[in-house]
């Protein structure tokens, strides 16, 4: 399994490195990206680019400049990102299809529910769904009560500073989804940094992949000893299930895409969301007092909406959307960001407000057949860790000023990489 997992890599590795590099150095063409393909993953402070309300009012679904001679386009609008995800046989999310037309091989797809399209996404999710019914998540919750409370017991006992990220933001996911999936306590570090590379394109698209790879490999030894002995996480129930009707490839596709659809994410929304709790002092007596913890998760969820664009969807046919003419076979990138800023979520969308009528219809978990298999998990984890936090620090602030925080500049996940923070006691 190993041995197929490294093949897999390589030659995706090999190929992309190939055909985006004409072969000298690694990945440098990547790095080349037009910045114009990056504008939904750019921010100002914690809002989208100016420019994004310009698309919203003027343009919500426009052409974007993609190389390789492709069309693409950018979908803004909180409608028309409905219409595209909510479409169930418009768009493809298969990366073999996607990837064949810039010289992929597609049979070295990396896998995974976000890249499946039906019938094969219907069957890997109804393997899945049982996993994160809420009944069978609610074991869960005195583990991340504990989880919390570990860290919290930890800042405090360090005392004086912390960077949050680091202590508090990223532990917590980390350790809830090892337990989810019946990965070892001891290689947790290693994930951390896997999944925060993978979505940083930052530095081209190289390292990004790499991570990838090296996640795919670790997942695979897992699997290997997890088939001769299933322990009691979700991948020794998967395989304990329907271990002969599911391969390696797919086990592994499936849990890299739990492993790290639901670390790098409830993290950032951690991190974003603490700082909102320590700089807006109204919202953080709220949260303290417990005074609608649920709608105030709801509305940091759809204000930060950290996975800033869906993964890329092509055209299968023909298609409308708003004023434009999408044909089969174009890029369709939906900027989930720029949707909960638009104006069905109510006045004023650049400001939280914890009474926000239209908060929970966001698009944070994004809409459709892909909508967050996690986003139940992600909630336990966000009401319970920011109340908490507030209580225990409720004189926390940033150590440094928000403006020198360094956010990330062009990661589909928004986050930051450090947190500094002074603890008040
Ligand atoms: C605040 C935290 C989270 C956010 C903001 C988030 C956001 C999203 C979004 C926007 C999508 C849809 C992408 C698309 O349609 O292209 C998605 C899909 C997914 N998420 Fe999450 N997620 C979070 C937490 C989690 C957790 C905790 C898990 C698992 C433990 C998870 C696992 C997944 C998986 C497996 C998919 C793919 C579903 C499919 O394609 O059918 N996510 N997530």
């Amino acid at each position: 399994m190993t041995s197929l997992v490294s093949a897999v890599r390589s030659q995706v590795l090999g190929l992309v490195a190939r055909r985006f590099n004409g072969g000298a150095g690694p990945y440098a063409g990547l790095s080349l990206l037009p910045d114009k393909i990056l504008l939904p993953l750019h921010r100002t402070g914690l809002d989208p680019v100016p420019e994004m309300d310009q698309r919203l009012a003027e343009q919500p679904v426009s052409r974007m400049p993609l190389p390789f001679g492709m069309r693409a386009w950018l979908v803004a609008g909180y409608e028309p990102v409905r219409q595209v995800l909510g479409s169930v046989d418009g768009y493809s999310n298969d990366f073999g299809k996607f990837a064949g037309r810039v010289g992929i091989n597609v049979a070295v797809e990396p896998g995974g529910l976000g890249f499946a399209d039906p019938p094969v996404h219907t069957r890997l999710r109804k393997m899945l769904t049982p996993e994160f019914t809420m009944r069978r998540l609610a074991r869960l919750q005195p583990r991340i009560e504990a989880i919390v409370g570990g860290r919290l017991d930890a800042m405090a006992q360090a005392g004086g500073t912390a960077d949050l990220w680091h202590d508090f933001a990223l532990p917590i996911p980390a350790l809830t989804i090892c337990e989810l999936l019946g990965v070892p306590y001891a290689d947790r570090d290693y994930f951390q940094k896997l999944s925060t590379a993978r979505f940083d394109l930052a530095e081209g698209g190289g390292p990004a992949l790499d991570a990838v790879g090296e996640s795919l490999d670790y997942l695979g030894g897992l699997i290997e000893q997890q088939r001769r002995e299933p322990g009691d996480g979700l991948l020794g129930s998967l395989i304990r299930a329907h271990g002969s009707d599911i391969d390696d490839r797919e086990l592994a596709g499936l849990a890299d895409g739990v492993l790290t659809g639901g670390l790098e994410t409830s993290a950032s929304m951690l991190a974003l969301g603490a700082l909102l709790l320590m700089t807006d002092e109204s919202l953080g007596a709220r949260m303290r007092a417990g005074d609608g913890v649920d709608r105030m998760v709801e509305e940091l969820l759809r204000y930060l909406t950290v996975v800033q664009v869906a993964f890329p969807r092509v055209a299968v046919r023909d298609v409308r959307v708003g004023d434009a003419d999408i044909r089969a076979g174009d890029v369709v990138i939906c900027s989930l960001s720029g949707a909960d800023r638009d104006s069905p979520m109510g006045v004023r969308p650049h400001r939280v407000d914890p009474d926000r009528a239209a908060a929970r219809s966001h698009m944070a978990f994004g809409y459709g057949i892909h909508r967050c298999i996690g986003a139940e998990l992600a909630r336990m984890e966000l009401r319970t860790a920011y109340p908490a936090l507030v209580r225990r620090f409720p004189a926390m602030r940033p150590a440094v000023p928000p403006a020198e925080l360094n956010f990330r500049r062009a990661s589909i996940v928004f986050g930051l990489d450090a947190l500094p923070v002074e603890l008040g006691e």
